[in-house]
Protein backbone atom coordinates (compact mmCIF):
# COMPACT_ATOMS: atom_id res chain seq x y z
CA UNK A 1 0.00 0.00 0.00
CA UNK A 2 1.29 3.72 -0.84
CA UNK A 3 0.47 6.79 1.46
CA UNK A 4 -1.28 8.01 -1.28
CA UNK A 5 -3.59 4.86 -0.98
CA UNK A 6 -3.71 4.85 2.97
CA UNK A 7 -4.98 8.79 2.97
CA UNK A 8 -7.72 7.77 0.38
CA UNK A 9 -8.72 4.86 2.92
CA UNK A 10 -9.83 7.54 5.01
CA UNK A 11 -10.52 10.42 2.64
CA UNK A 12 -14.08 10.94 3.90
CA UNK A 13 -12.87 11.60 7.64
CA UNK A 14 -10.35 13.94 6.24
CA UNK A 15 -12.74 15.75 4.67
CA UNK A 16 -14.71 15.97 7.46
CA UNK A 17 -11.52 17.08 9.43
CA UNK A 18 -11.16 19.94 6.66
CA UNK A 19 -14.26 21.26 6.71
CA UNK A 20 -14.57 21.59 10.61
CA UNK A 21 -11.30 23.14 10.74
CA UNK A 22 -12.98 26.06 9.26
CA UNK A 23 -15.95 26.08 10.07
CA UNK A 24 -15.02 26.19 13.98
CA UNK A 25 -12.88 28.91 14.31
CA UNK A 26 -15.79 31.21 14.97
CA UNK A 27 -14.15 34.25 16.07
CA UNK A 28 -16.20 37.60 16.86
CA UNK A 29 -13.12 39.63 16.10
CA UNK A 30 -12.85 38.81 11.90
CA UNK A 31 -9.14 39.66 11.97
CA UNK A 32 -8.63 36.24 13.53
CA UNK A 33 -10.87 34.33 11.43
CA UNK A 34 -8.95 35.93 8.96
CA UNK A 35 -5.34 34.82 10.07
CA UNK A 36 -6.36 31.63 11.05
CA UNK A 37 -7.96 30.49 7.81
CA UNK A 38 -4.36 32.26 6.19
CA UNK A 39 -2.89 29.81 8.10
CA UNK A 40 -5.19 26.74 7.76
CA UNK A 41 -6.08 27.29 4.29
CA UNK A 42 -2.13 27.52 2.68
CA UNK A 43 -2.28 23.42 3.22
CA UNK A 44 -0.21 20.94 5.76
CA UNK A 45 0.03 17.55 5.37
CA UNK A 46 -2.81 16.95 8.42
CA UNK A 47 -0.66 13.90 9.40
CA UNK A 48 -1.26 14.19 12.90
CA UNK A 49 -5.35 13.93 12.14
CA UNK A 50 -4.04 11.10 9.87
CA UNK A 51 -2.65 9.08 11.85
CA UNK A 52 -5.07 9.61 14.82
CA UNK A 53 -7.87 8.90 12.40
CA UNK A 54 -5.88 5.84 11.42
CA UNK A 55 -5.10 4.88 14.77
CA UNK A 56 -8.76 4.68 16.00
CA UNK A 57 -9.93 3.22 12.98
CA UNK A 58 -7.71 0.43 13.53
CA UNK A 59 -8.44 -0.11 16.91
CA UNK A 60 -12.17 -0.55 16.50
CA UNK A 61 -13.44 2.56 16.54
CA UNK A 62 -16.03 4.22 13.73
CA UNK A 63 -17.49 6.78 15.35
CA UNK A 64 -16.95 11.01 14.87
CA UNK A 65 -15.41 11.78 17.77
CA UNK A 66 -11.56 11.04 15.92
CA UNK A 67 -12.70 13.42 13.43
CA UNK A 68 -13.34 16.05 16.21
CA UNK A 69 -10.65 15.08 18.22
CA UNK A 70 -8.37 15.59 14.97
CA UNK A 71 -9.54 19.17 14.49
CA UNK A 72 -8.27 19.53 18.52
CA UNK A 73 -4.57 18.40 17.29
CA UNK A 74 -4.68 20.49 14.40
CA UNK A 75 -5.36 23.16 16.44
CA UNK A 76 -2.82 22.68 18.54
CA UNK A 77 -0.68 21.57 15.58
CA UNK A 78 -1.43 24.83 14.22
CA UNK A 79 -1.03 27.66 16.95
CA UNK A 80 2.23 26.08 18.25
CA UNK A 81 3.32 26.69 14.38
CA UNK A 82 2.14 30.46 14.74
CA UNK A 83 4.22 31.18 17.64
CA UNK A 84 7.24 28.63 16.52
CA UNK A 85 7.11 31.31 13.24
CA UNK A 86 7.73 34.05 15.70
CA UNK A 87 10.63 32.02 17.63
CA UNK A 88 12.14 30.88 14.49
CA UNK A 89 11.68 34.34 12.71
CA UNK A 90 10.29 32.06 9.71
CA UNK A 91 9.57 34.37 6.73
CA UNK A 92 7.77 31.09 4.88
CA UNK A 93 5.42 28.73 5.85
CA UNK A 94 3.11 26.17 3.33
CA UNK A 95 5.07 28.01 0.50
CA UNK A 96 3.51 31.35 1.84
CA UNK A 97 4.63 34.48 3.68
CA UNK A 98 4.41 33.41 7.12
CA UNK A 99 1.39 34.93 9.50
CA UNK A 100 4.35 37.06 11.44
CA UNK A 101 5.86 37.95 8.22
CA UNK A 102 1.56 39.19 6.93
CA UNK A 103 0.01 40.62 10.25
CA UNK A 104 2.77 41.01 12.62
CA UNK A 105 4.15 39.09 15.92
CA UNK A 106 1.57 40.55 18.02
CA UNK A 107 -1.68 39.42 15.97
CA UNK A 108 0.01 35.83 15.52
CA UNK A 109 0.96 35.27 18.81
CA UNK A 110 -2.74 36.21 19.84
CA UNK A 111 -4.12 34.33 17.26
CA UNK A 112 -1.94 31.01 18.50
CA UNK A 113 -3.25 32.21 21.69
CA UNK A 114 -6.92 31.99 20.68
CA UNK A 115 -6.95 28.65 18.44
CA UNK A 116 -5.47 26.89 21.71
CA UNK A 117 -8.29 28.01 23.66
CA UNK A 118 -10.58 27.17 20.72
CA UNK A 119 -9.10 23.86 20.86
CA UNK A 120 -9.92 23.14 24.14
CA UNK A 121 -13.74 23.41 23.92
CA UNK A 122 -14.02 20.99 21.33
CA UNK A 123 -11.67 19.35 23.58
CA UNK A 124 -13.96 19.18 26.23
CA UNK A 125 -17.02 18.57 24.23
CA UNK A 126 -15.64 15.46 22.25
CA UNK A 127 -12.69 13.83 25.19
CA UNK A 128 -13.50 12.54 27.84
CA UNK A 129 -11.32 13.36 31.34
CA UNK A 130 -8.61 11.37 30.12
CA UNK A 131 -7.94 12.46 26.58
CA UNK A 132 -8.40 16.10 27.90
CA UNK A 133 -5.55 15.38 30.30
CA UNK A 134 -3.68 13.86 27.62
CA UNK A 135 -3.85 17.19 25.39
CA UNK A 136 -3.34 19.19 28.18
CA UNK A 137 -0.60 17.84 28.98
CA UNK A 138 0.89 17.31 25.37
CA UNK A 139 0.57 21.35 25.17
CA UNK A 140 2.34 21.40 28.32
CA UNK A 141 5.22 19.23 26.86
CA UNK A 142 5.72 20.96 23.17
CA UNK A 143 5.88 24.56 25.31
CA UNK A 144 8.54 23.46 27.07
CA UNK A 145 10.46 21.69 24.50
CA UNK A 146 10.48 24.80 23.18
CA UNK A 147 11.68 26.74 25.60
CA UNK A 148 14.77 23.64 26.44
CA UNK A 149 15.70 24.39 22.61
CA UNK A 150 15.99 27.90 23.32
CA UNK A 151 17.98 27.76 26.30
CA UNK A 152 20.05 25.09 23.76
CA UNK A 153 20.55 27.99 21.05
CA UNK A 154 24.07 28.01 19.88
CA UNK A 155 25.45 25.55 22.40
CA UNK A 156 27.55 23.84 20.42
CA UNK A 157 28.38 21.12 22.71
CA UNK A 158 24.77 19.67 22.61
CA UNK A 159 24.70 15.95 22.87
CA UNK A 160 22.44 13.52 21.04
CA UNK A 161 20.27 12.93 24.62
CA UNK A 162 19.44 16.79 24.40
CA UNK A 163 18.54 17.15 21.11
CA UNK A 164 16.16 13.96 21.63
CA UNK A 165 14.56 15.42 24.59
CA UNK A 166 14.14 18.45 22.63
CA UNK A 167 12.38 16.73 19.73
CA UNK A 168 10.28 14.74 21.70
CA UNK A 169 8.96 17.37 24.01
CA UNK A 170 8.27 19.68 20.85
CA UNK A 171 7.19 17.17 18.30
CA UNK A 172 6.76 13.58 19.03
CA UNK A 173 4.69 14.14 22.15
CA UNK A 174 1.90 15.30 19.88
CA UNK A 175 2.28 12.67 17.36
CA UNK A 176 2.05 10.19 20.36
CA UNK A 177 -0.88 11.46 21.80
CA UNK A 178 -2.95 11.59 18.67
CA UNK A 179 -1.96 7.56 18.18
CA UNK A 180 -2.84 6.96 21.45
CA UNK A 181 -6.07 8.74 21.86
CA UNK A 182 -6.90 6.17 18.92
CA UNK A 183 -6.80 3.51 21.16
CA UNK A 184 -8.23 4.83 23.70
CA UNK A 185 -11.60 6.13 21.57
CA UNK A 186 -11.73 2.51 20.88
CA UNK A 187 -11.81 1.60 24.77
CA UNK A 188 -8.59 -0.58 24.24
CA UNK A 189 -6.31 -1.77 27.34
CA UNK A 190 -3.63 0.22 29.09
CA UNK A 191 -1.27 -1.91 27.08
CA UNK A 192 -1.92 -1.19 23.67
CA UNK A 193 -2.73 2.56 24.55
CA UNK A 194 1.14 2.12 25.68
CA UNK A 195 2.14 0.86 22.21
CA UNK A 196 -0.16 3.34 20.29
CA UNK A 197 1.81 5.91 22.08
CA UNK A 198 5.25 4.71 21.15
CA UNK A 199 4.29 4.05 17.69
CA UNK A 200 3.26 7.72 17.56
CA UNK A 201 6.19 8.36 19.57
CA UNK A 202 9.18 6.84 17.55
CA UNK A 203 7.23 8.01 14.45
CA UNK A 204 7.10 11.72 15.70
CA UNK A 205 11.13 11.44 16.75
CA UNK A 206 11.59 10.62 12.67
CA UNK A 207 9.74 12.81 11.01
CA UNK A 208 11.68 15.75 13.30
CA UNK A 209 14.86 14.08 12.35
CA UNK A 210 13.06 14.58 8.90
CA UNK A 211 12.38 18.22 9.17
CA UNK A 212 15.74 19.03 10.23
CA UNK A 213 17.76 17.03 7.20
CA UNK A 214 15.37 18.92 5.37
CA UNK A 215 16.14 22.29 6.68
CA UNK A 216 19.27 22.06 5.24
CA UNK A 217 19.08 19.94 2.42
CA UNK A 218 15.63 20.12 1.74
CA UNK A 219 13.80 22.03 -1.68
CA UNK A 220 12.34 25.30 -0.97
CA UNK A 221 9.97 24.38 -3.52
CA UNK A 222 9.27 21.08 -2.14
CA UNK A 223 9.61 22.06 1.95
CA UNK A 224 7.17 25.57 1.40
CA UNK A 225 10.01 26.84 4.14
CA UNK A 226 13.13 28.99 3.74
CA UNK A 227 15.97 26.45 4.17
CA UNK A 228 18.62 27.54 6.25
CA UNK A 229 16.12 28.80 8.86
CA UNK A 230 17.40 26.51 11.80
CA UNK A 231 21.30 27.45 11.11
CA UNK A 232 20.14 31.26 11.11
CA UNK A 233 18.63 30.96 14.33
CA UNK A 234 21.69 28.73 15.81
CA UNK A 235 19.46 25.83 16.02
CA UNK A 236 21.87 22.72 16.64
CA UNK A 237 19.71 19.73 15.11
CA UNK A 238 20.72 16.15 13.96
CA UNK A 239 22.64 17.08 10.88
CA UNK A 240 24.91 19.50 12.69
CA UNK A 241 25.39 17.18 15.53
CA UNK A 242 26.49 14.18 13.42
CA UNK A 243 28.59 16.72 11.20
CA UNK A 244 30.19 17.90 14.36
CA UNK A 245 31.50 14.43 15.14
CA UNK A 246 33.21 13.57 11.40
CA UNK A 247 34.37 17.34 10.70
CA UNK A 248 38.28 17.58 11.41
CA UNK A 249 39.38 20.04 14.28
CA UNK A 250 39.92 22.78 11.86
CA UNK A 251 36.13 22.65 10.22
CA UNK A 252 34.81 21.91 13.81
CA UNK A 253 36.10 25.03 14.91
CA UNK A 254 34.68 27.30 11.85
CA UNK A 255 31.42 25.28 12.76
CA UNK A 256 32.17 26.09 16.32
CA UNK A 257 32.71 30.14 14.84
CA UNK A 258 29.33 30.35 13.24
CA UNK A 259 26.94 29.11 15.58
CA UNK A 260 28.55 31.39 18.10
CA UNK A 261 29.13 34.69 15.90
CA UNK A 262 25.72 37.14 16.44
CA UNK A 263 24.47 36.08 13.10
CA UNK A 264 24.94 33.64 10.23
CA UNK A 265 24.52 34.19 6.23
CA UNK A 266 24.02 32.56 3.19
CA UNK A 267 27.77 32.26 2.87
CA UNK A 268 27.83 30.39 6.00
CA UNK A 269 24.56 27.86 4.83
CA UNK A 270 26.95 26.90 1.65
CA UNK A 271 30.06 25.96 3.57
CA UNK A 272 27.93 23.94 6.55
CA UNK A 273 25.68 22.16 3.79
CA UNK A 274 29.54 21.30 1.52
CA UNK A 275 30.43 19.90 4.80
CA UNK A 276 27.29 17.79 5.04
CA UNK A 277 28.01 16.29 1.32
CA UNK A 278 31.25 16.09 2.10
CA UNK A 279 31.01 13.53 5.67
CA UNK A 280 27.22 11.92 3.96
CA UNK A 281 25.30 13.75 7.03
CA UNK A 282 22.55 12.39 4.84
CA UNK A 283 22.45 9.18 4.51
CA UNK A 284 24.00 9.25 8.26
CA UNK A 285 20.82 11.37 9.72
CA UNK A 286 18.63 9.03 7.91
CA UNK A 287 20.17 5.54 9.33
CA UNK A 288 19.43 7.09 12.17
CA UNK A 289 15.92 8.15 11.49
CA UNK A 290 14.94 4.87 9.60
CA UNK A 291 15.84 3.26 13.37
CA UNK A 292 12.91 4.92 14.94
CA UNK A 293 10.79 4.19 11.92
CA UNK A 294 11.27 0.65 12.11
CA UNK A 295 10.86 0.60 15.81
CA UNK A 296 7.48 2.34 15.41
CA UNK A 297 6.64 -0.57 13.01
CA UNK A 298 7.48 -3.12 15.09
CA UNK A 299 4.70 -1.86 17.34
CA UNK A 300 2.12 -2.49 14.86
CA UNK A 301 2.73 -6.00 15.58
CA UNK A 302 0.90 -5.94 18.90
CA UNK A 303 -2.49 -5.26 16.77
CA UNK A 304 -4.34 -7.43 14.14
CA UNK A 305 -3.95 -7.26 10.59
CA UNK A 306 -6.02 -4.85 8.64
CA UNK A 307 -5.68 -2.69 6.00
CA UNK A 308 -5.66 0.62 8.51
CA UNK A 309 -2.33 -0.94 10.11
CA UNK A 310 -1.13 -1.91 6.68
CA UNK A 311 -2.43 2.19 5.87
CA UNK A 312 -0.71 3.29 9.12
CA UNK A 313 2.80 1.28 8.16
CA UNK A 314 2.84 2.76 4.75
CA UNK A 315 2.14 6.08 6.16
CA UNK A 316 5.15 5.52 8.34
CA UNK A 317 7.35 4.46 5.61
CA UNK A 318 6.56 7.43 3.51
CA UNK A 319 8.58 9.59 6.26
CA UNK A 320 11.57 7.95 5.17
CA UNK A 321 12.02 9.60 2.13
CA UNK A 322 9.35 12.54 2.05
CA UNK A 323 10.89 16.02 0.66
CA UNK A 324 7.91 18.17 2.02
C1 LIG B 1 5.86 21.19 11.00
O1 LIG B 1 4.98 20.12 10.95
C2 LIG B 1 6.37 21.32 12.39
C3 LIG B 1 7.19 20.19 12.81
C4 LIG B 1 6.91 19.50 13.85
C5 LIG B 1 8.37 19.84 12.06
P1 LIG B 1 4.36 19.60 9.59
O2 LIG B 1 5.44 19.34 8.61
O3 LIG B 1 3.44 18.47 9.88
O4 LIG B 1 3.55 20.86 9.10
P2 LIG B 1 2.32 20.93 8.09
O5 LIG B 1 1.10 20.96 8.94
O6 LIG B 1 2.34 19.78 7.16
O7 LIG B 1 2.53 22.24 7.38
C1 LIG C 1 8.95 22.18 15.16
O1 LIG C 1 10.26 22.53 14.94
C2 LIG C 1 8.33 23.15 16.07
C3 LIG C 1 7.01 22.82 16.55
C4 LIG C 1 6.70 21.75 17.18
C5 LIG C 1 6.00 23.84 16.33
P1 LIG C 1 10.70 23.41 13.71
O2 LIG C 1 10.94 24.83 14.13
O3 LIG C 1 11.83 22.70 13.05
O4 LIG C 1 9.45 23.36 12.76
P2 LIG C 1 9.41 24.12 11.37
O5 LIG C 1 10.61 23.66 10.58
O6 LIG C 1 9.45 25.58 11.67
O7 LIG C 1 8.13 23.67 10.73
MG1 LIG D 1 10.40 26.57 13.14
MG1 LIG E 1 12.21 22.74 11.01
Amino acid sequence: MTADNALELIREDLDKVEKALLENIGSGVPLINEVVSYLLSSGGKRLRPAFMILSSRMCGYSGEKAVMLSVVIEYIHTATLLHDDIIDGAKYRRGMPSANGVYGNDIAVLCGDFLYSRGYITLTEWGDKAIQRLLSSTAMIMSEGEVVQLLKTADINITMEDYLRIIESKTAVLFSSACEIGARLAGLSEDKCASMASFGRDLGLAFQMSDDILDYLGQREKTGKAPGTDLKEGKLTLPVILLVKEAAEEEKKSISRIFTNDARDEADLKYIVGLMEKYSVREKSEDIMLDYISGALSRLDDFPRSEYRDAMAALAKAMIHRQK
